[in-house]
């Protein structure tokens, strides 16, 4: 039988010009996205998908992966290298599941877990009941300290951390969050943990980047597994990670596999490799301080725009936004909704004891990887802070949504993350960051 080329599917070919011309024409701030490099992307495509290699290198249950195995052993060896660990799984096919087979190898079912709440800036799969984590195991959640006026609130609540952990006695506290702008410290989760004879496991999907570039401390060494996504802050392909030292290296690996998933995704490991190996790179550790720098230029900006920021303020990649006394009217899907009409992507979320639903919200969650990625400073953050409190003051007024839309499309055309389009409209240049 005669297959269909790829440029046959006419509606899949136009859907990815569509996609990559939103990318390229609309400023992206969604604090877990970026821009992959060309390298990462061909990895991805490549005809790694077409091998089925369920095992670990060296001990596989089909034929003919001599290559794969190479491919698999090499990223391993690039993880372990970057994060200064002892054993690295990279199968998880995202930062879900590699929550998940940390949990399967750390405790059993039933027992209890510290976890911080959802709407604090949790995770889904740090305990929330609709997730098979929370119907698993018993999650009692920690959060953080009550907004000051001087910004000094907001802040994981380690006295609140500690006191749970001597009441509820948890075989495993989690720290990480995915909606947080300060660093997270790993040492006193530590001591707290080794108080109450738990184990430590500490979720960074989101400062992944940022601790392989050097600007966040790195809990390797410190908790007993750390897990994270290699999509984020860290710039590979959508996926997920486990790290832990040697004593742990059996449990986690059979709960990744046979535990959770069949075969594993080798495209996506070639491309966490490439990522890897990116991020080796000294370039990354510019990169990864200039998603910093550029953090706080936007929350500098947006506090002069009248914007109160949770925490204060930002020590990493994220700015939160608490809409309520910009406009109290104003809900973090309207705000998103009406930003996205301006060409400007970002994503609502609660705030720390949030009145509206998770679905309304009374936030918004900004972020600059994806940005830095294109090569954009802190003096187009500033730019984009006023563009966003233009829109914020009328979100309704169409008149203004399209002289935004026509600003971002000329910020854009200077900060293209995969150069300009041809004749064609095909996109094909390098992403402009650092090390790109
Ligand atoms: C803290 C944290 N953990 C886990 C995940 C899950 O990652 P994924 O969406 O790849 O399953 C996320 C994703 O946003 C996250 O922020």
């Amino acid at each position: 039988m005669r297959r269909a080329a790829a440029s046959e599917d006419v509606e899949i070919e136009r859907l990815l010009k569509e996609e990559i011309e939103r990318q390229c024409t609309t400023i992206q701030l969604i604090a877990s996205e970026n821009f992959t490099s060309p390298a990462v992307l061909r990895a991805t495509a490549s005809v790694l998908t077409n091998k089925y290699a369920e095992g670990y290198p060296g001990r596989r249950y089909y034929g003919g992966n001599a290559v794969v195995d190479q491919v698999e052993e090499l990223a391993r060896e690039r993880a372990k290298a970057l994060f200064h660990a002892e054993h690295a799984n990279l199968q998880p096919h995202a930062g879900a599941s590699a929550n998940l087979a940390a949990y399967m190898a750390l405790i059993q079912p039933g027992d209890t877990v510290l976890a911080m709440r959802l709407d604090q800036g949790g995770h889904l799969t740090h305990g929330s009941p609709v997730s098979i984590t929370g119907q698993t195991y018993r999650f009692v959640a920690y959060g953080v300290t009550p907004a000051t006026q001087d910004g000094s609130g907001e802040r994981i609540d380690l006295d609140q951390l500690r006191d749970l952990a001597k009441k509820e006695r948890p075989q495993l506290i989690v720290a990480g969050t995915t909606a947080y702008s300060r660093i997270i410290d790993p040492v006193p989760y530590r001591e707290i943990a080794d108080e109450v004879g738990a184990k430590f496991m500490f979720d960074a999907a989101h400062p992944a980047g940022l601790i392989a570039g050097g600007v966040h401390p790195s809990p390797v060494g410190i908790a007993d597994v750390v897990t994270f996504t290699t999509h984020k802050t860290l710039r590979g392909p959508r996926g997920g990670a486990i790290l832990c030292g040697t004593d742990l290296a059996r449990s986690v690996d059979s709960a990744v596999f046979p535990g959770l998933q069949g075969g594993p995704l080798e495209h996506v490991i070639a491309a966490k490799a490439v990522a890897f190996f990116e991020a080796s790179q000294p370039e990354f550790a510019d990169y990864a301080a200039q998603v910093v720098l550029n953090a706080k230029a936007l929350a500098a900006g947006l506090a002069d725009q009248g914007f109160r920021l949770l925490s204060g303020g930002t020590e990493n990649h994220q700015v939160l936004v608490d809409l309520r006394s910009f406009d109290p009217d104003l809900t973090g899907k309207q705000a998103q909704e009406s930003l996205d009409r301006a060409g400007i992507t970002c994503n609502r979320n609660q705030i720390p004891d949030d009145p509206r639903s998770p679905f309304v919200t009374s936030g918004l969650r900004l972020g600059t990887p994806a940005e830095t990625t294109a090569g954009m400073g802190e003096a187009e953050m500033a730019e984009i802070a006023r563009l966003i409190g233009t829109v914020l003051r009328s979100p309704e007024d169409d008149k203004v949504r399209a002289e935004v839309r026509a600003e971002v499309r000329d910020l854009c055309g200077r900060f293209s993350p995969y150069g300009a389009p041809d004749a064609t409209g095909n996109y094909s240049g390098a992403p402009r960051c650092p090390a790109g």
